[in-house]
């Protein structure tokens, strides 16, 4: 038989999507499985979008749109990135509406990497950067943070990795899975150390919106590294809009063209429906956003305030996004790996969380609480269980 891909066979499998099958699979057996695995907001798509789309659908908006997306769009992304972003260079021209923001960082991937190039991942990661990195040809190079320094990374430790192989790092914030957040300072120093180094910074805004400690500041607004950083946001989470699969960035003129290009000859434009749905959403949907955000804000506090009362366990308080970080690193043994607790839990007491391995860092868990308040509740009390079971 002829070889497949060796890009293709080298990039994993998302073992998110492989947990949340698995819970799915308990459920419909007949078990009360909650999940705590999901990585999307459980709110209906704000009213304003759903209406957009059925007029689009009613008004015959179903047909191709330009490749890059619709103009009406592309100006309202750019005038959101220059106003709440302080990307000053974001225009129609250089923004890109693709088919979620996941489709938008590998068409920038996609322009950017040679073969031979590194891409420098941040750990903990979201799962899908390696994988995505691979499909693009070159090579992912993770550089660890720590629980001491909150799994942030610390500015000098790039210059170690600087040479003429670095074609990008990654940076998001909030991050997926530790909810962690750069503050303005923490990116300016980012950002001075990146300006010594040709390289690009693709920078994953997705939850920008779903923060509760801290401002989000993107690194795009730095003067230093302005002309070389490609911003990633979108509407899957800002707006429950995960299954309409709207994305967009914006970036150097000569980058975004070529990741047009990709687009253009890949899936053409997104769809038509869903990008009225997003214009509708970018103009008037900031209140609906700002009730999830708050409902998310009192199920961060529930969550932690029930793992605190759990002893052996420490959940991580998250700046943004909507998962915790617990660290289970006291019940790890030879014997009991962290992917193990986690389909322990699952199997024996059906709570679907995602081991750390998933995101490149072994002794913890990511708990998502893009769900009920009594589901947490239920869950946490399950996990306790499991705890004094491993203690008995
Ligand atoms: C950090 C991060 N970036 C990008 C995405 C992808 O978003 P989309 O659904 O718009 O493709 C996700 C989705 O889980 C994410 O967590």
């Amino acid at each position: 038989m002829r070889q497949l891909s060796q890009r293709v066979l080298a990039a994993s499998e998302s073992q998110t999507l492989s947990i949340a099958a698995r819970a799915k699979q308990l459920a419909r057996e007949g078990h009360d499985v909650i999940s705590l695995a999901v990585g999307e907001p459980d709110f209906p798509t704000p009213e304003c979008a759903r209406r957009a789309a059925i007029a689009a659908i009613e008004e015959g908006k179903t047909r191709y749109t330009e490749s890059s997306g619709i103009l009406e769009l592309r100006r309202a992304v750019a005038e959101k990135f220059r106003t709440e972003n302080h990307l000053l260079l974001a225009s129609e021209e250089s923004v890109l509406i693709s088919c979620g923001a996941k489709h938008s960082i590998m068409n920038a991937l996609h322009a950017i990497c040679n073969p031979g190039d590194r891409v420098i991942i941040i750990a903990p990661y979201w799962v899908s950067y390696p994988a995505m990195v691979t499909l693009a040809g070159a090579e992912p190079v993770v550089i660890p943070t720590s629980p001491a320094d909150n799994f942030k990374l610390h500015p000098e430790r790039l210059r170690d990795y600087f040479d003429d192989r670095l074609a990008c790092v990654i940076i998001n914030s909030p991050c997926n899975p530790t909810g962690v957040m750069y503050t303005r300072q923490e990116l300016a120093a980012l950002a001075d150390v990146l300006a010594e180094h040709e390289c690009y910074i693709i920078s994953d805004e997705i939850y920008e919106k779903l923060t509760y400690t801290t401002r989000h500041v993107s690194i795009g607004s730095f003067e230093q590294v302005a002309h070389r950083t490609i911003t990633v946001n979108g509407c899957s989470k800002a707006y429950a809009m995960t299954g309409w699969r709207i994305g967009f960035m914006t970036g150097p003129a000569h980058v975004i063209a070529q990741a047009a290009k990709v687009q253009s000859q890949d899936t053409s434009n997104p769809t038509s429906i869903a990008q009225y749905a997003a214009l509708a959403a970018l103009q008037h949907a900031a209140t609906d956003v700002e009730h999830m955000r708050l409902c998310f804000e009192q199920r961060r506090k529930l969550l932690l305030d029930l793992f605190a009362a759990v002893p052996a366990v420490r959940a991580l308080p998250p700046d943004g996004a909507f998962y915790v970080w617990l660290d289970i690193r006291l019940l790890l043994t030879e014997q009991r790996t962290t992917a193990d607790i986690a389909t322990e839990l699952l199997e024996r007491y059906y709570v679907a969380t995602v081991p750390g391995e998933a995101f490149g860092m072994a002794g913890y868990l990511r708990l998502s609480f893009a769900t009920s308040d009594e589901h947490i509740k239920r869950a946490v009390e399950r996990v306790a269980t499991f705890l004094e079971s491993l203690n008995s």
